[in-house]
């Protein structure tokens, strides 16, 4: 290069080179991000139900992410522990809040007094093994790894040491968001929910330290389906809260290890849902939608009227038997065009003719009775109580406030044993006054034998605080058979 031309190149960069570089800046400024990668933070991780922060950065940065593993003894439910292996402590483990285009730097320990190597594979990892060959450590170590968070949209992670299916069973897994560059659309509240299965040795509800079956988890025959990693993590004083009016968007994880999840919740219609957990809205208007097992989904809806909203997986033996329901409990103003609320109860006798009492029915009836007390003979009270009455009246005991009545405490059935002998018999339908409250709702008859309903009723009032005496088997047959005189018409 002559000096000349060097003149010239100088002249050119100087006057061009700003120009560039403007313009290179610009086209960031068109749509307000940059793509180049400043500074160093560390993530804000969140136990569930709670999600970190809306990432407010306009440019990528490197994002550390501390995390340990722990295997710890937990609560499953009431009266039952499990031997979780955690990320953190906790089932789920945290969630993990990137943006899109920043590079996260996992730094995973595992605890010296586990028994277990452990490591991670977060599903928004492009590499082997999603990270899991880079983070196999021992107990007492620490692994680090990188990765760039190419793909925006919501990842399940997951431990993945042979035997992976067990690492997973026993509760090592969480979701990382990595949110888009542009950012989510602002809402008023933000949850973070998980669905998983525990693989027990016990029934569902059988009290004591439970171990892990592996016989139940080939034949995918979970003991419990659980949001947040036990059954009542998401009810009661731990029930998720709105107000009317407001905007709640959910991230939700589905690990499985076996099932698939029909997620849904009960009074509400998501107005957006992020199929599978991608980083755009796919669906409309959805009552239900489907996480695959190792998947997600975003969904938003908007509240518009008071109450109380179970979330529940729609395969719903699993909620209403195997643990796998939440609450949204929603305060503030209604709408009463939105929902009436009711407003009339007349009385209904039915259609006579339709009424079937044939010889036929009563065999039947007859022959599910037998196999029904066969089995009645072992359970407990508790049992049947968590079978039969836990999804209305809570397994604390408490109800749900305005729709069930509150077994704790109850004047109700401290001062009318015989009534509520009879409601567990026939059902009832209409108002009835607990503790100065009206609840106007429906009990169905339950499908228990007299022996199955004295242990009940015993437990309900022995537990939750009541000191009431027990109720004696001859007491149901003598309503029962009360009952069926006075249909007859003998008295
Ligand atoms: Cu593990």
């Amino acid at each position: 290069m002559n000096v000349r031309t060097e003149i010239r190149t100088i002249l050119f960069l100087g006057t061009f080179l700003p120009i560039i570089l403007l313009a290179v800046v610009n086209s960031g400024c068109e749509t307000g991000y940059s793509n180049e990668m400043e500074g160093t933070e560390d993530a804000v991780l969140t136990s569930a139900p709670n999600v970190p922060p809306p990432i407010i950065r306009n440019h990528p940065s490197k994002v550390v992410v501390h995390l340990f593993t722990k295997e710890k003894i937990g609560r499953l439910a009431d009266g039952v522990q499990y031997q979780f292996w955690t990320f953190d402590g906790t089932v789920p483990g945290p969630m993990i809040r990137v943006r899109e285009g920043d590079l996260v730097e996992i730094h995973l320990s595992n605890d010296p007094s586990d028994m277990m190597a452990h490591n991670i594979d977060l599903h928004a990892v492009i590499g082997p093994g999603g990270g899991a060959a880079s983070s196999v450590t021992p107990p007492g170590h620490t692994s680090v790894f990188s990765f760039k968070a190419l793909h925006p949209g919501l990842y399940v992670y997951h431990c993945a040491t042979p035997p992976v299916p067990m690492h997973i069973a026993n509760g090592m897994y969480g979701l990382i968001l990595v949110q888009p560059k542009e950012g989510f659309p602002q809402v008023d509240k933000e949850f973070y929910i998980m669905q998983s299965e525990f693989y027990t040795t016990g029934e569902f509800g059988d009290s004591g330290l439970q171990q892990f079956d592996l016989q139940k988890a080939l034949d995918e025959r979970p003991s419990y389906v659980v949001f947040n990693g036990s059954v009542g993590s998401l009810t009661g004083k731990n029930a998720l809260t709105a107000e009317t009016g407001q905007i709640i968007r959910i991230f939700v994880g589905n690990i499985g290890p076996n099932l698939i999840s029909s997620f849904h919740i009960i009074g509400e219609v998501f107005d957006k849902v992020y199929g599978e957990g991608g980083s755009t809205v796919t669906e409309h208007d959805i009552q239900t939608t489907l996480i695959p097992a190792g998947g997600a989904a975003i969904v938003e809806f908007k509240t518009e009227v008071p109450g109380t909203y179970s979330i529940v997986d729609h395969s719903v033996f699993r909620s209403f038997n195997k643990g796998a329901v939440g609450q949204l409990v929603v305060t503030g103003k209604g709408n009463e065009l939105v929902y009436s609320g009711k407003q009339a109860d007349e009385i209904y006798l039915g259609q006579p003719s339709v009424n079937n009492t044939s010889d036929e029915s009563a065999d039947d009836q007859i022959q599910t009775n037998v196999s029904t007390q066969q089995v009645s003979a072992e359970e407990t009270g508790q049992q049947i109580f968590d079978r039969t009455c836990i999804a209305c009246h809570q397994s604390n005991g408490q109800g749900i406030p305005n729709v069930f009545p509150p077994l704790a405490g109850s004047d109700f059935l401290k001062n009318n044993q015989k009534t509520a002998i009879d409601f567990v018999l026939h059902g009832h339908s209409g108002t009835i006054m607990v503790n100065g409250k009206a609840y106007n709702n429906v009990m169905p008859p339950q499908p228990l034998d007299d022996q199955q309903i004295a242990k009940v009723l015993t437990f309900v009032r022995s537990s939750f605080g009541n000191k009431m005496g027990p109720v004696a088997q001859k007491e149901i047959e003598q309503i029962r058979s009360a009952k069926m005189i006075s249909l007859n018409g003998d008295n």
